[in-house]
């Protein structure tokens, strides 16, 4: 690479609002049909990142012509309580898709909650049944939103993902696992050779060094530079990290998992943070909740 090369960037703002754009044309489909898309939230206690998160999914269901609704709750709600309200939206036919955020306080066992969930209405793609459908590969379930968008980025970027190393960092049930599972499958988006790697990998450069497609899912402010990224390689940035900087009037700035300065020299293409994947998952929980919708309606004969 020239010494003055700088990557392309990837724009997730631009794709989620064309995902956003599709979705809302679909909602107003579906209400010509009589069905209203509808999605409730549930925000247990008070995480300042999960409320502004919870507030964000409301806004953009709001504007996208969906009934959306978000019940928050103290952080000393008991399991029983919450599982008592997921049976009462798994049961409403006017909810389509339920997300409970997460994390949960610890008197809750988040997994014990995802089962509660109807599968039919696990807009997030966690319950162990979609999860299962995933890695099958069936398309009649529900893909976890932050991966799908990884998927929906490479293939409307032109990204070829057939036959090409891709390599995740992370091994996370919401991104790192599911990410290897779509893109492992035979279909657009997939077709690919999937390395995961994680905190126990022996020599992660060696891995990274290999990828044309390079995922980073970690939880780790800036942890891979230039010299983990092969020349020309596509890199997907999922972190989102608050680090403290003295130069910023608020004492910090956000920053992802790839040291970005450093990789932008060095790869063909590269998602920033913030404005890279960020904004994708809500658009495919948007996406999910209008396709359980979409579902209720087709079977319904409307
Ligand atoms: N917390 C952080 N990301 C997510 C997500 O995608 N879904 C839920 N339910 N909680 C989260």
């Amino acid at each position: 690479m020239p010494a003055e090369h700088v990557a392309q960037r990837i724009d997730g703002v631009a794709i989620a609002a064309a995902i956003r754009d599709e979705v809302a044309r679909d909602v107003a489909l579906l209400r010509e049909r009589g069905v209203v898309p509808g999605l409730t939230v549930v925000l247990v206690g008070d995480d300042a990142a999960s409320a502004v998160y919870v507030a964000n999914k409301e806004k953009s269901s709001k504007a996208a012509g969906m009934a959306s609704e978000t019940i928050r709750l103290p952080s000393t709600t008991s399991q029983a309580e919450l599982l008592a309200l997921v049976e009462r939206l798994n049961a409403d036919e006017s909810v389509h898709g339920i997300l409970v955020q997460m994390p949960l306080p610890s008197q809750i066992d988040a997994d014990v909650v995802i089962r509660h969930i109807a599968p039919e209405k696990d807009v997030d793609g966690f319950h162990p049944v979609n999860v299962g459908k995933l890695l099958i590969g069936h398309t009649d379930g529900f893909m976890p939103c932050t991966p799908s968008g990884v998927i929906e980025m490479l293939v409307r970027s032109g990204v070829e993902t057939r036959g090409a190393e891709a390599v995740i960092v992370g091994r996370s049930n919401i991104v790192g696992k599911p990410m290897a599972a779509m893109l492992v499958q035979s279909r657009a988006g997939g077709d690919a050779t999937v390395t995961i790697c994680h905190s126990r990998s022996r020599d992660l450069h060696a891995h990274t060094r290999r990828a044309d497609i390079l995922i980073v899912a970690a939880g780790k402010a800036e942890m891979i530079h230039g010299d983990h990224i092969k020349p020309g390689a596509t890199v997907i940035d999922v972190g989102m990290n608050r680090v403290a900087d003295s130069t910023r009037a608020s004492g910090s700035r956000l920053c992802g998992d790839v040291h970005f300065a450093s990789a932008e020299r060095v790869a063909g293409r590269i998602t920033p943070v913030p404005g890279g994947v960020g904004p994708m998952t809500i658009a495919m929980l948007l996406r999910n909740t209008v396709r359980s919708a979409q579902r209720v309606a087709d079977a319904s004969g409307r």
